[in-house]
């Protein structure tokens, strides 16, 4: 069999609830296929990482991480180690990040199951049919600029960040873009998102989003949005934005948080993280392996419903999912997860289970939705 090592990092508040139920459902794959032996292990992180070894991210856990298949992440941080503590849960996140060099944020908002047409906040007619994958860049920009604190020297009354963006930086992800385009048929078109109208990150970022394209890929359809108006489209008429919406680091942050208003909740949407494309080529062939992959839902430790076990865990159960395509190449598996996931949200009259949690006016809990998971995926495998 071939053996694969994921690292899991549970995290805080409701990570370990959701991570729980996505690691049953790696087990179960495991169980289910005899060639495949998935052998996960557990480490500290964030927030618990911080009370135990007054760190995030330790030696032990990078190593770990390091020299894993993949990586399966719940989620860090929390009131109790808040914004005005010295050492915050976050900053191991942005440290295991830049470490891995997983600079390619992919970030899937589409319907897990048309029935959740019912729980979008938004009109059906609006929401339905909207299919867009946000491609996030995730080591550069704001977040990892240099930076200022307020009371610091030379001038103890201002703050500040800085976000730089380079050449090489913005070819390499608008490369991930248009290989997740040319990866559909026919392929998607690419939405670049940046504020070129103020700032000259953004400027550079248009110009060398143009130019990659043009030379590398000119059969793919570009268009352009300023950061602000793109924002109001996703939730007016999203399906303007349909296909690979190509953004820098803090942009993707909000408008991928935004993009999940289309589904119904932040708990359904999955995220991976790369070091690199999958080229078409790799991504049709059985052998690719995009490795260390960090694999995470887009949300956070959400503490207002922490220890109730009633998070959804879909977001967390669809990244699985997404290791096992792009950090394993086990495409079969990974669709099964993602088609079980469909027929669990599915309303009893389509023929599904209907099992929804508490965000999706669901009364089902955490545990209950992982368990008919696996069941209807066992059925799968
Ligand atoms: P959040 O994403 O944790 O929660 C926002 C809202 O969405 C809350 O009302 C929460 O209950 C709800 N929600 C989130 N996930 C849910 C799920 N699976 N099921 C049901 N409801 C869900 O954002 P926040 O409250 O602004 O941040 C809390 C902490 O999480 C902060 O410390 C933040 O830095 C951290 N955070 C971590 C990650 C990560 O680990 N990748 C991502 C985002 C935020
Ligand atoms: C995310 C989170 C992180 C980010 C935080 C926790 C550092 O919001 O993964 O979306 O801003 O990247
Ligand atoms: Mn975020």
């Amino acid at each position: 069999a071939s053996v694969f090592r994921i690292v899991i990092l549970p995290g805080d508040g409701i990570g370990p609830e959701v991570v729980t139920e996505a690691a049953r459902v790696l087990e179960a794959v495991t169980a289910a296929l005899p060639d495949v032996d998935l052998k996960l292990e557990t480490y500290d992180f964030g927030g618990c990482s911080i009370d135990k070894f007054g760190e995030p991210l330790t030696e032990a856990t990078l190593e770990a991480c390091k020299s894993a298949d993949a990586i399966l992440m719940g989620a860090i941080g929390g009131p109790k180690w808040g914004v005005n503590s010295k050492v915050r849960p976050e900053q191991g996140l942005l440290a295991l990040r830049k470490a891995l060099g997983l600079y390619a944020n992919i970030r899937p908002a589409n319907f897990a199951s048309d029935s959740l047409l019912n729980y979008s906040p938004l009109k059906p007619h609006i929401a339905q049919g909207v299919d867009m994958i946000v491609i996030r860049e995730l080591i550069g920009g704001a977040y990892f600029g240099t930076r200022k604190e307020l009371g610091a020297s030379p001038q103890e009354d201002t703050a500040w960040d800085t976000m730089i963006y380079s050449v090489p930086e913005v070819q390499r992800i608008t490369r991930v873009a248009a290989q997740v385009a040319l990866a559909a048929n026919p392929p998607l078109p690419i939405h670049s998102i940046d504020k070129a109208n103020v700032l000259a990150s953004s400027r550079l970022w248009r110009k060398v989003v143009i130019e990659t394209l043009e030379e590398e890929f000119p059969q793919l359809k570009l268009d352009h949005h300023l950061v602000d108006s793109a924002s109001m489209l996703i939730v007016s008429n999203p399906k303007k934005l349909n296909g690979v919406i190509l953004t820098e680091n803090l942009f993707g942050d909000i408008l991928s948080d935004e993009s999940s208003v289309i589904p119904g909740s932040l708990g359904l949407l999955p995220s991976a993280s790369l070091a690199g494309a999958p080229s078409v080529a790799d991504y049709k062939s059985a052998d690719f392996k995009a490795t260390p992959g960090l694999y995470e839902p887009i949300h956070g430790s959400a503490p207002d419903i922490a220890g109730q076990g009633i998070a959804n865990p879909v977001g967390t159960i669809l990244s699985a999912a997404m290791l096992l395509r792009y950090s394993l190449g086990l495409e079969k598996p990974a669709k099964a997860i993602e088609d079980a996931v469909r027929k669990v949200l599915d309303d009893t009259e389509k023929g599904g289970a209907g099992y929804r949690t508490a965000d999706l006016a669901g009364q089902h809990k955490t545990k209950d939705v992982g368990d008919k998971v696996i069941e209807i995926l066992k059925t799968l495998l």
